[in-house]
């Protein structure tokens, strides 16, 4: 249980709007701020555009608007926040800056969890007074949809607040990952990044478009990738044997992929094929058409995949 109640969003672009969204889901008090003092109604759009959804995902009955308050000045924001969700623009001298104010006007106890997608927290929270209680909360875009967290810590947090932060993202439906110490890029990341890798130097080298690879993951490794990591697929692709039987017939056939690790240039060629591609594959929809489509489909997929996973537990 966590008596964590009330919320501070500090950045409201794609991210912050998910937080919003999960914790007003889940009753808490939201207060949001941005240096675009002129988000509100965009935001306000976004939490009805996705609510049909949340809705449906979380069982809830009415969103109260009432729990949510943009305002215009940080110092408001952070005056009573239990709990501080740093969401700005992915950049080390941005978030320290930020970090360092936050620091200041943060109540005392106050978590301060950045959702950073890779930078060092130690590095973020360097100018931060009181590191202790800071950290990094890493989520998955949409936000409201997936219930993943990556929880790192910096070289000084306390093991106390990791903990109080973990209860905090529990209790609005997460399941938090926490990771053992800091990496650059955190774990997931990590896997999509070198995935996307190869995906680039595959268009690079003429192999296929983007639809042809969108298709390879959608049709096979994606479709199992929702109920099981790679790990547990790849022990069920070694027949009884399991892991053993599978690194022992494919690890030497796996040595090139392994190993083909820069990264390809972005050259203007490849951009264009990859823009292109894209565009090509929303078939004329906006994004919002497409999100829209996507979090329907979480919706189904969440509630489907609870009755599988207490069946693997
Ligand atoms: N987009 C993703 O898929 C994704 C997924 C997980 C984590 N993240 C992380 O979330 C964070 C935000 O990413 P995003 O995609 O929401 O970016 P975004 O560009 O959509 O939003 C960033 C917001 O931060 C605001 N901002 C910038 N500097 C600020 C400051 N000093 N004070 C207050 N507000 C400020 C901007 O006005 C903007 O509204 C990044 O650290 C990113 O790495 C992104």
């Amino acid at each position: 249980m966590s008596n964590i109640k009330n919320v501070a969003v500090i950045g409201a672009g794609v991210i912050g709007t998910g937080w919003i969204i999960r914790a007003l889901a889940h009753n808490k008090k939201v207060i949001a701020y941005d240096k675009d003092i002129k988000l509100k109604n965009k935001l306000i759009l976004e939490i009805k555009r996705t609510w049909p959804y949340v809705k449906k995902l979380f069982n809830k009955k009415k969103l109260n608007l009432k729990n949510f308050k943009y305002v215009i000045s940080i110092k408001e924001a952070l005056k009573d926040a239990d709990f501080i969700q740093e969401c700005v623009t992915e950049n080390y001298a941005i978030k320290t800056k930020l970090m360092n104010v936050i620091g200041k006007y943060a109540k005392k106890n106050a978590i301060i969890s950045s959702s950073s997608s890779g930078l060092l927290p130690t590095r973020i929270y360097s100018k931060c007074k009181n590191p202790r209680r800071t950290m990094i909360g890493h989520p998955f875009n949409p936000v409201y949809m997936c219930p993943g967290v990556e929880i790192v810590p910096g070289k000084k947090t306390k093991k106390n607040f990791l903990k109080k932060a973990s209860k905090f993202y529990e209790s609005i439906s997460m399941n938090p990952i926490m990771v053992k110490k800091e990496l650059p890029g955190y774990l997931a990341d990590r896997l999509q990044e070198a995935l996307w890798r190869e995906a680039l130097h595959i268009v690079n080298e003429g192999y296929a478009n983007t639809e042809d690879l969108d298709r390879a993951i959608e049709d096979g490794p994606g479709l199992r990738w929702s109920l099981m990591g790679v790990f547990l697929t790849y022990h069920l692709a070694g027949g009884s044997a399991g892991m053993k039987h599978m690194l022992e017939q494919f690890g030497p056939a796996l040595k090139l992929p392994w190993t083909k690790l820069k990264a390809p240039k972005l050259s203007k060629k490849l951009s264009s094929r990859v823009i292109k591609g894209t565009r090509k594959q929303a078939k004329g929809k906006s994004v919002e058409k497409i999100s829209n489509i996507r979090d329907e489909y979480l919706v189904s997929l969440l509630k489907m995949r609870k009755k599988f996973e207490t069946k693997l537990k």
